[in-house]
């Protein structure tokens, strides 16, 4: 098979001066004061029910920037139908077509769609264009490329053969359809989860977050004008209970490629449970859930390396990453170094809106989430056990803004090492130097998750019996890097234990649970 290399898509810097900058915050002003309509994308249709939610910029949430319209259970019907029509030839087309379509759609968004793309992720989900760049541009892109690579090189594996005999493997979508839910947090995610199961032949009813819906419709948009077909990616939104429920309840659910929070995933996995007896096939089940993702250092690592580590693990996208650092253990003679250094990088760090291209950081998602991290800030503040280092204000008059927060727990089981925040909020225990290795099993033995990890060592043997204590504990593990920041091409992403099936999005793996083969063995 013949395709493009892949290669990972370079970039932009937003200098000022390029024309990306200039272009980016035209679009910015532009969709900033479109009123969005999103309907339900179900087939060739673009529905609206009629029944609404508003849309509001995180950083503004005063700001109307429109509405989308929610599913009734006769539509998320309608789009499993629909999906399952479309399955009828999209199933037969021939590989190479179904690639040409993400090829295509990775360069609109690499090209046309770029600064679009970009300046949705910013407005709807509170990004700075380096986050909505790295995201909405360069990961998707990313994603839709090393995939059609991934296929190919899936589909050149075939069994020996002998004299009289040829053994050949297809490889066929599932039967059914394909359940996708994204979360809000990455744009690229949304991009890859219904793209990466459509371009091994299957149909997907796609739930995006409703934190994303300016991205979701310009993803759409995107597919569309690639020549994805009507029906092959369906988009519903709605109340997530009762569409999941619907989904779930098909007998031609054959699979879910999920992410989101740990509690959901694991009740969907309950419903699918329940509904076994219903399903023709046995659905495969793919998510990445939450984490609770570590630093820990030893005494032999690079103080100022481990606090820049820190900084951007833990408060690059405002926290809101599954990798991203939020429990961090720093030996006892490191501290008072990696304190100053951290103090201020943090206290450099610029928050504000996305629109000030200069701004490092800006809001959380949804009030849900400021609350949830103010109350947790609050709590640091009165309990004797907690003390802030830096940061620790909140205000959400304007937008839902909560500073780069830095606490410093006495326990190494304090709710914060152990509960996921989900936001810009790390704590930090400091343990005895000669505790090291006592440490590492503690961080093994904290948290239900296993998602990211990072070990600072300067010491090999050191790090390498970090990486043999802390086993099972990440998914993803770095030495001497922060635990965030996987390319796809370069790091495949996933992780295990209460973090998700571990079926490393963006490879081969991952593809892989998209298809059902057949071997046909003839002899002639
Ligand atoms: N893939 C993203 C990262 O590694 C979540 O940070």
């Amino acid at each position: 098979f013949h395709v493009p290399k892949a290669v990972n898509e370079p970039v932009k810097t937003y200098a000022p001066g390029t024309p990306e900058r200039e272009e980016v915050l035209l679009t910015y002003k532009e969709l900033y004061n479109t009123k969005f309509d999103v309907p339900l994308y179900i087939g060739s249709e673009e529905i609206r029910t009629g029944k609404t939610a508003s849309i509001n910029p995180p950083h503004d949430h005063k700001h109307e920037c429109g509405v989308y319209h929610l599913a009734e259970k006769k539509h998320v019907e309608q789009a499993i139908e629909t999906a399952l029509e479309a399955r009828k030839k999209w199933a037969k087309l021939e590989w190479e077509q179904r690639a040409a379509v993400f090829l295509k759609a990775a360069d609109l968004i690499s090209g046309p769609y770029r600064q679009k793309m970009n300046a949705a992720t910013m407005i709807g989900q509170s990004k700075t264009i380096f986050q909505a760049e790295i995201d909405s541009a360069a990961e998707i892109c990313d994603f839709l490329r090393f995939n059609v690579e991934y296929m190919t090189e899936l589909y050149n594996e075939q069994p020996n053969s002998s004299d009289g005999c040829w053994n050949r493997v297809e490889y066929r979508p599932l039967e059914g359809f394909v359940y996708a839910i994204t979360p809000f947090n990455f744009t690229a995610i949304a991009g890859n989860l219904p793209s990466s199961a459509a371009l091994m032949g299957n149909v997907a009813v796609w739930k995006p977050s409703d934190s994303q819906m300016l991205s979701a419709q310009v993803l759409m948009e995107v597919f569309k004008e690639a020549g994805v077909p009507d029906g092959v990616i369906n988009m519903v939104m709605g109340d997530p209970e009762m569409i999941t429920d619907t989904v779930l309840k098909s007998p031609d659910f054959a699979g879910i490629h999920y992410t989101g929070s740990t509690a959901v995933f694991k009740n969907i996995w309950a419903k699918i449970g329940n509904n076994i007896h219903t399903y023709k096939s046995y659905p495969r089940i793919v998510g990445e859930t939450g984490g609770k993702d570590f630093i820990i250092a030893h005494p032999t690592s690079n103080p100022k390396q481990v606090a820049t580590a820190i900084t951007r693990g833990a408060f690059e996208f405002q926290g809101q990453k599954c990798s991203a650092a939020s429990r961090v253990y720093l030996p006892k003679s490191l501290w008072p170094e990696i304190k100053d250094f951290l103090v201020e990088d943090v206290q450099s760090i610029k928050m504000g809106s996305p629109e000030d291209l200069t701004n490092f950081f800006t809001a959380v998602i949804h009030e849900r989430s400021f609350d949830k991290l103010a109350s947790y800030i609050d709590k640091a503040k009165k309990d004797d056990d907690a003390e802030i280092v830096v940061g620790g204000n909140y205000d959400k008059s304007v937008g839902y803004f909560v500073e780069p927060t830095v606490i410093l727990a006495k326990d190494p089981h304090y709710t914060t090492m152990e509960e996921e925040l989900f936001g810009p909020v790390v704590t930090i225990y400091v343990y005895e130097d000669d505790k090291w290795e006592e440490t590492l099993h503690i961080v093994d033995n904290t948290s239900e998750y296993a998602l990211t990890g990072a070990i600072f060592s300067g010491d090999r043997y050191e790090a390498a019996k970090a990486t043999d204590i802390l086993q099972n504990a990440a998914g993803n593990f770095y030495i001497n890097d922060k635990p965030t920041g996987a390319v796809v091409g370069q790091q495949p992403f996933g992780g295990a234990r209460g973090s998700g099936t571990n079926d490393k999005a963006g490879s081969k793996l991952n593809l892989m649970r998209w298809i059902s083969p057949r071997l046909i063995k003839e002899t002639f």
